[in-house]
């Protein structure tokens, strides 16, 4: 099986069926599922064949205690290094499954089939795995790239309507740092057709990941160029440490919003750039304001894993299909902000 995408030759990404990819590309080895109640539920043939261990849902589970029941479950069910680990689920289901599987023992082989459009476009692709520190995001992970990662977009049609608006704000935030004609593609449909068109699903898909597959295979570890992926988060993180109210998809969205202003204040974008950035966030039903304050997000913001030596490191459209990134002070950006 030709993949779709290859980061170096470590990681294959392939864009269809999972049942159909899932014999052919698994190898010769044990292998043991790690997926969700949700999607033991939804997707229960997929997961028939595995031995597998279910673990919770939602981002409150992105613990170091998951990883350690997950260590425990490996132990009895006597996991060794021969072994392979298949995540099946979302983004948080294989963030935690690839943190797992790279620090048991010293590291186990592991690759995912990823089943919501954040994973797809974004989360499963790449090599960071790790888990939240007291509701901080990621703050301990290991970059350790999934042997493949099945995108899988006929999986999409059982996903909520709020989660499949998440999965878009990472394909519209995609589409912002380096594709104006993806941009431009979102801005000529509609969320419902969408959600309809397979078709059309699978392009938008294809096209974020291969912006995705490009950045990282030229800066894995997030040296530089990586950086950009991180559009519209440092927002994005500080709205999900204050406040529940918000799924990750949907803080990005209103993260994008909230740096796009900031850099009309900064003169890398455009009032008219930055007013396509909003509709297209409107077209697809994104609440655009943060359900917290300014202030509230900032005291937040102070403790990114991404600042260095004081400045935050903030990613600034430069047009649809650019962007910048640029050190500013905590006060400076503060003052943009309000
Ligand atoms: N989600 C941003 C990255 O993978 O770098």
């Amino acid at each position: 099986m030709t993949p779709t995408f290859e980061i170096h030759d470590e990681s294959r990404i392939y864009i269809g069926s999972a049942s159909e990819l899932l014999p052919e590309i698994l190898p010769q080895k044990r292998i043991v599922v790690i997926s969700d109640t949700t999607i033991a539920h939804l997707h229960a043939p997929l997961l028939a064949s595995y031995e597998t261990i279910l673990i919770g849902t939602s981002e409150k589970i992105k613990t170091l205690q998951t990883i350690e029941t997950i260590y425990r479950r490996f132990i009895e069910l006597g996991v060794d290094r021969s072994t392979f680990v298949l995540a099946i689920g979302g983004g948080i289901v294989t963030d935690i499954a690839g943190f797992a599987a790279s620090t048991y023992m010293r590291g186990l082989q592991f690759g995912f089939v990823s089943t919501t459009l954040l994973g797809q476009v974004d989360a499963s692709v790449g090599g960071k795995n790790g888990v939240n520190i007291d509701g901080y995001k990621n703050m301990a992970g290991c970059f350790n790239q999934p042997a493949f990662v099945i995108c899988d977009p006929s999986l999409l049609s059982t996903l909520p309507e709020r989660e499949f608006r998440a999965g878009l704000a990472e394909v519209i935030k995609a589409a912002i740092i380096a594709d104006a004609d993806l941009f431009a593609q979102l801005e000529s449909t509609t969320f419902d057709q969408l959600r309809q068109n397979t078709d059309q699903l699978s392009d938008i898909i294809a096209a974020s990941i291969r912006i995705k597959a490009d950045i990282v295979t030229h800066d894995e570890r997030e040296t530089g160029e990586r950086r950009k992926l991180n559009l519209g988060h440092t927002l994005a993180h500080a709205i999900e440490k204050s406040s529940d109210q918000m799924i990750h998809g949907e803080a990005v969205a209103v993260g994008t919003v909230l740096i796009s202003e900031v850099a009309v204040k900064l003169g890398t974008l455009s009032v008219t750039d930055y007013g396509r950035i909003v509709s297209l966030h409107k077209q697809m039903g994104f609440v655009t304001e943060s359900p917290v304050s300014i202030s509230r997000m900032l005291q937040e913001v102070g403790k990114d894993k991404k600042n260095k030596e004081g400045m935050l490191r903030i990613v600034l459209p430069a047009g649809i299909g650019d962007c910048e990134i640029m050190p500013i002070s905590p006060e400076e950006f503060a003052r943009l902000l309000q």
